[in-house]
């Protein structure tokens, strides 16, 4: 099988194929406890290409969250540096970041993480709320992605009235609705069974396919990483296998009966050079409507904020 990422990929692509979606430099992650110190990330070197899906393999402890984490902008690098396209995510302040993560990210959980109090419905067309999008062209769009995942006749029911695998499904949607550039997933089918397993890594990969998106899934489960075109092995936080292969399942000939763009919201156009440093000058998209989340809805949309209890190593700067 050959090598990914290697110096012959580059030069083929150089000629014909995607480009770099993620480009990701010496990026090093330290954790300081008291005096212990965890070397989660040692020094990784990588590029993910456009439309790839690509699984992070490894064994509990070997920092496949850590990288992931890293890659999403979800937690600052000790050392190094994370391409999103043209922009340095490690250089963003918070707010840039969380801004930067509505627009063009996506996000699919273990725990599902979807609103207890809104409807299937109501959690798909959230992300589309951040992003101005209109409220009948959201629940268009919604419903078209609830249809999408075999989920039509439950876009009005609560996440209570769902098992574990359709909730995983109004994820996915909710995950994919707004056409992120790069859908991240930490073990996403970690609470499910072999069945349904095979059911939300067929859907994932099928809408990847079908919005030409970067799909990049953390897994401790060999048979996942069956679904990717790359899988990429950590050891101590550091790869030690990056392979390309033919995934068991392509996606590409079920896409088609997936939405057509026009039934979703327009793709977001990454930004063509660095993005201003200044918060004031990355404003939030206008909104039509204001946001009325539930009274007691404190379980997250967003991706969760990085831990508080780590300390990072001191002293060294995100280069
Ligand atoms: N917030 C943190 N503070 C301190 N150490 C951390 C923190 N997060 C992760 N680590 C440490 O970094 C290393 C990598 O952790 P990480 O969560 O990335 O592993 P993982 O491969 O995702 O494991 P699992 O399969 O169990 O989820 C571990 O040794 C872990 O203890
Ligand atoms: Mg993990």
């Amino acid at each position: 099988m050959p090598e990914g990422g290697g110096t012959l990929e580059t030069a083929a692509r150089a000629k014909t194929g995607p480009k770099p979606m993620i480009s990701v430099r010496h990026l090093r992650k330290v954790y300081r406890i008291g005096d212990e110190k965890v070397v989660a990330l040692a020094d990784i070197n990588l590029e993910i290409l456009k439309g790839q899906v690509v699984c992070i393999v490894g064994t509990s402890g070997s920092g496949k969250s850590t990288l992931l984490n890293q890659l999403a902008g979800l937690e600052k690098p000790t050392r190094g540096s994370v391409y999103i396209g043209k922009t340095n995510i490690s250089r963003l302040s918070e707010n840039q970041l969380a801004i930067f993560r509505q627009r063009f990210l996506g996000f699919v959980f273990q725990s599902y993480n979807l609103l207890p109090t809104m409807t299937a419905l109501e959690n798909v067309s959230l992300p589309m709320i951040f992003k101005g999008v209109s409220k009948s062209k959201r629940n268009k769009a919604s419903m078209a992605m609830l249809a999408a995942v075999g989920l039509k006749k439950r876009a009005h029911h609560k996440p209570t009235q769902m098992s574990g695998g359709q909730q995983q499904r109004v994820g996915i949607a909710r995950a994919f609705v707004s056409r992120p550039k790069v859908v991240f997933a930490d073990e996403p089918t970690g609470n499910l069974d072999t069945r349904t397993t095979i059911d939300v890594m067929r859907m994932m990969v099928r809408f990847a396919r079908r919005y030409q998106q970067t799909l990049i899934i953390v897994t401790h489960d060999p048979e996942i990483a069956d679904y990717a075109d790359r899988v990429i092995t950590l050891i101590d936080g550091a790869i030690t296998s990056d392979v390309t292969h033919t995934p068991i399942y392509d996606g590409t000939a079920d896409a088609d009966s997936l939405p057509p763009e026009s039934a979703l919201p327009e793709e977001p156009k990454l930004p063509e050079g660095p993005i201003p440093t200044e918060e004031e000058e990355l404003p939030l998209p206008p909104d039509d409507e204001p946001l009325i989340l539930p009274d007691d809805g404190d379980a997250p949309c967003a991706p969760p904020p990085a831990p508080a209890a780590a300390e990072e190593e001191k002293g060294e700067l995100p280069i």
